[in-house]
């Protein structure tokens, strides 16, 4: 995904000038640290409600403090066989950690490695462990702790994660075989809506994720989805503003059009972002996919021949689905995806309505599946229990 992130960038440093201010300071390894991060202190007025800064001062103390030694000891060096990904932050290890006291199993985490240190980077770095300090949500990644060095050896930003071992939604929906069977892909979705709802309108803050997709939704044990990726996350708008103003970053074939023409930023940008993913988890495809012939490539263009209240719906179908879904319920997903993407912002759902209705998705599919599973039943016990072919 790396290629396509990015890609829509306006006026970065300014925008990372205005946004810098506000950022509070990190508990630091070393003394040099805190010079570094206290140039971007504010002693700014709090308003009402409390911002994410505020917040993540009273939440600080959970997160742990990582030396960078600790960190290269717990990937062997980042040994390249410990790499499980690379993203355009830098590269993801998997790693091994002691407890805090010292008691009880080491515990397998992801850690991440920021590649370059520009003024981005950091902002980047400082979001992501100001906003994932703050939230905690059964669908939102787990950040254990940070490593954050500026020492005379170089300067180092790191994160720790607990690790997901079914790795993400993209890396199953285009990369891997077997494909995630149709009601997986529901309930992956309907995680996703509700970790998208709770930082929309269960916090204190409304939270705009902003870098909503399919790799961003990393999978765990058991297929539970949990959202990565907060260096985009912003604050929403409070009192009587309708956006917040801002560089226009993301992923190309995700973000919404006003956004990416005005640069107003509302929690309506994510849910078109969601509405393109519905959009992957039907088809199988990718936003965009620039190996397809021209009038394929954007995904959105291509779809919008095939509406989810025609006959020619199907024909979108991911074909590794092997034709395994209740097409009802997979109509429902297409419209639901279309609201989303309603070019009037404010005529979208919000996301808890699109969990809503994903849940009615699931239900309709667990129905159409119990009753293939009755006739399939009652076929082999006129067969006197010989399995039908
Ligand atoms: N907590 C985690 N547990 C397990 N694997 C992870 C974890 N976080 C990230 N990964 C793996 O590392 C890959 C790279 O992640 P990263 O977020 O850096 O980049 P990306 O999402 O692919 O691209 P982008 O930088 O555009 O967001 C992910 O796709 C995932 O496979
Ligand atoms: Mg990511």
């Amino acid at each position: 995904m790396k290629c396509f992130s990015m890609i829509f960038i306006k006026d970065r440093s300014k925008n990372a000038k205005r946004e810098s201010r506000t950022a509070p300071e990190l508990r630091n390894q070393s003394k040099s640290d805190s010079s570094a991060l206290s140039r971007t202190r504010t002693s700014s007025s709090s308003p009402s409600p409390r911002s994410i800064p505020e917040l993540y001062k009273e939440k600080e103390h959970n997160l742990r403090v990582f030396s960078f030694q600790e960190l290269r000891d717990a990937t062997h060096g980042f040994n390249k066989l410990l790499k499980i990904g690379e993203g355009g932050f830098g590269g993801v290890y998997k790693g091994t950690i002691s407890p805090l006291n010292g008691k009880g199993e080491p515990v397998v985490v992801a850690i991440k490695k920021l590649n370059t240190l520009g003024l981005q980077g950091h902002k980047e770095w400082l979001t992501e462990v100001q906003f994932l300090g703050v939230v905690n949500h059964p669908n939102l990644v787990k950040l254990l702790g940070y490593c954050s060095v500026d020492g005379e050896r170089g300067i180092h930003r790191l994160l720790v994660y607990e690790f997901m071992p079914n790795r993400s939604l993209e890396d199953h929906l285009f990369k891997r075989t077997p494909t995630l069977p149709w009601k997986t892909r529901l309930e992956i979705m309907l995680g996703a809506a509700q970790g998208l709802a709770y930082l929309h309108e269960g916090l204190e803050v409304k939270v705009i994720y902003r870098d909503f997709k399919s790799s961003n939704v990393l999978l765990d044990e058991s297929f539970k989805p949990k959202l990565s990726d907060f260096g985009l996350a912003r604050e929403g708008p409070t009192g009587d503003r309708t956006h917040v103003s801002t560089a226009v970053v993301g992923t190309y074939g995700y973000a919404a059009p006003e956004y990416v023409k005005t640069g107003h930023l509302t929690v309506q940008s994510d849910i078109w972002t969601f509405g393109v993913v519905l959009y992957e988890i039907l088809t199988g495809r990718r936003a965009v996919e620039r190996n397809r012939p021209t009038s394929e490539q954007k995904l959105l263009d291509w779809v919008k021949q095939f509406p989810p209240d025609s006959k020619k719906f199907s024909m979108i179908m991911d074909p590794r689905l092997r034709n395994s879904y209740s097409l009802s319920a997979a109509q429902k997903v297409g419209k639901l995806a279309d609201s989303c993407l309603n070019k009037k912002a404010k005529e979208r759902p919000t996301m808890s309505q699109v969990a809503e209705s994903l849940k009615e998705a699931i239900q309709e599919s667990s129905e159409v599946s119990s009753s293939v599973d009755k006739a399939h039943l009652t076929s082999s016990s006129r067969n006197g229990g010989r399995r039908s072919k």
